[in-house]
């Protein structure tokens, strides 16, 4: 399943140029190696170009990567959607984005729009994707080359078919050749609704590329903390050893936000807390923080070993879901446009388990993640054991360690350990190593992922997307508490907007 159809693409009526024949552009570029994917020609296309996606998270990253000069020289951006649009009214639109997020600088606006088209497409009409074929020709014979193409699939899942159909047929998907422009595409969570749905995604997505091709992306995996902690766990040598079920008691890991739905209310009541941030954000972290040592950094080989250690995520019974698993909404969530005023959609979940990983066995996980809690807070707390044989000034004194990687409300990895207290008596004291990792953040959420992201999709490197068998595992072990929960066996629960529920 994983080869998609090799032939090359339709020609489009124009000369193309080798890749390995760089000459030509040595004069069109500067500042950029010639050799790597930045130095040649690239046409990002996005479909559903007008959506929130666009406003959220495309545009914005896409005008930081070109402020920070980090976009290919020779770019195209195409924004297909439905909406009638001429080039200058999709570029006002994309320019409004710009500055409601702040954007100020004029002259690096105009440049960067510049670089902008707008293309009018019905996913259903055939001759809507000819008439994209024929821009893109049209593009590559001005640069005498076949450009790299890179399609942002910006719809929503339910349009997925028949893009992906029609996209097919189109024959705009397949590359020039081996040594001429790449096409990669990428897709955006959710992957599916359920296990069934997402391999289902994949069928399709691998009619039209193979697996290197296609960039699923999770924006948590490109959060800096999350890098660090591959980086914590397998640069050191102070903790690995004892990274085990026989030294580690717990992982607890909370995604707490203070924001609530919002206008997300039609959104939102299709998924819930744990299809939102459940089935992916939160088992990222855990596998990050469970697996294996990658050995290297090559992106397939953490891909598989993040896989290896989900695929131990237990095959939670009825029964397991009834005991160790709890929903809740908060009060006021079905007042909010587009949510049913009967809605039984979670807005904060706490499920416990563990892994059946030989190394975690009996070490005790809690996920929790909701919407409107007390405070911003998102973490993994790593609890070792209490020591066997403990200098405990008190006889039976429970001390512990822990280790946190915090990135909100501050980026913070903490070690919490047990000193003495200055003084006469033999008393201890808790205390704590702190390394508070100072990054400039952009002000605006998804930014600074994307950034990172996108420039990694351009430059071919996977490790922060997450592969097919990831994404299935995830599903298996979301689908019974769905289905659990959606007969009611587990009852919903309700807090007050802006309290955390013990
Ligand atoms: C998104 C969810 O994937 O992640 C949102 O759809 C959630 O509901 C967001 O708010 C959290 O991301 P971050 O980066 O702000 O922690």
């Amino acid at each position: 399943h994983l080869v998609a159809n090799q032939s090359t693409r339709v020609r489009f009526p124009y000369p193309a140029q080798k890749k390995s024949d760089t000459l030509l552009f040595n004069n069109l570029m500067t500042g950029t190696e010639n050799n790597n994917s930045k130095g040649w020609p690239t046409v990002f296309i996005v479909f559903g170009a007008t959506g929130d996606l666009m406003t959220k998270k495309i545009a914005p990253a896409l005008y930081s990567l070109f402020k920070a000069n980090q976009l290919p020289k020779l770019l195209t951006i195409i924004g297909s959607a439905r909406r009638e649009f001429s080039n200058d009214e999709f570029r006002e639109y994309v320019k409004k984005i710009l500055i409601d997020k702040g954007a100020s600088d004029d002259e690096t606006i105009k440049t960067f729009l510049s670089h902008f088209e707008y293309h009018k497409a019905e996913f259903t009409n055939p001759a809507d994707y000819q008439s994209l074929a024929e821009k893109l020709g049209k593009i590559d014979g001005v640069w005498q080359a076949c450009s790299n193409k890179l399609f942002y699939i910006a719809v929503p899942p339910q349009s997925y078919e028949l893009l992906f159909t029609q996209l097919s047929s189109s024959g705009l998907t397949l590359p020039c050749g081996p040594d001429e422009g790449w096409t990669r595409v990428i897709v955006e969570k959710p992957f599916g609704d359920d296990y069934e749905t997402a391999e289902k995604i994949d069928q399709m997505l691998w009619k039209l590329f193979k697996e290197e091709q296609i960039y699923r992306i999770d924006h948590y995996l490109a959060k800096e903390m999350l890098q660090n902690i591959l980086v914590f766990r397998f640069t050191n040598n102070l903790l690995e050893k004892v990274w085990t079920n026989s030294e580690i008691e717990s992982i607890d890991i909370k995604l707490f936000e203070t924001l609530g739905v919002e206008k997300r209310g039609a959104f939102y009541e299709k998924v819930g807390a744990l299809k939102d941030v459940g089935q992916n954000h939160i088992l990222q972290l855990l596998s990050l923080v469970t697996m294996e040592n990658p050995i290297s950094l090559e992106a397939e080989k953490v891909r598989v070993t993040r896989s290896k250690v989900l695929q131990f995520l237990p095959d939670l019974s009825e029964e397991d879901i009834i005991k160790n698993t709890k929903r809740y909404q908060y009060k006021g969530y079905r007042e909010i446009e587009d949510v049913d005023k009967s809605s039984t959609v979670e807005t904060y979940f706490d499920i416990n388990f563990s892994l059946t990983h030989p190394r975690w066995k009996d070490v005790k996980i809690r996920a929790r993640s909701g919407k409107r809690m007390a405070e911003s807070r998102k973490e993994i707390v790593i609890t070792f054991k209490h020591l066997d044989n403990c200098l405990c000034p008190i006889d039976g004194q429970h001390v512990q360690n822990r280790v946190i990687f915090r990135f909100a409300p501050e980026e913070e990895i903490v070690i919490e350990f047990w000193s003495k207290k200055p003084g006469y008596a033999m008393e201890i004291q808790q205390a704590d190593f702190k390394f508070t990792y100072q990054t400039e953040k952009s002000s605006m959420q998804y930014t600074d992922e994307y950034q990172k992201l996108l420039l990694d999709c351009i430059d071919g490197n996977q490790l922060l997307f997450v592969s097919t068998s990831e994404v299935a595992a995830m599903w298996k072990f979301i689908d019974p508490i769905v289905k659990v929960w959606k007969n009611n066996l587990v009852p919903l629960q309700e807090y007050e907007p802006d309290t955390t529920p013990e």
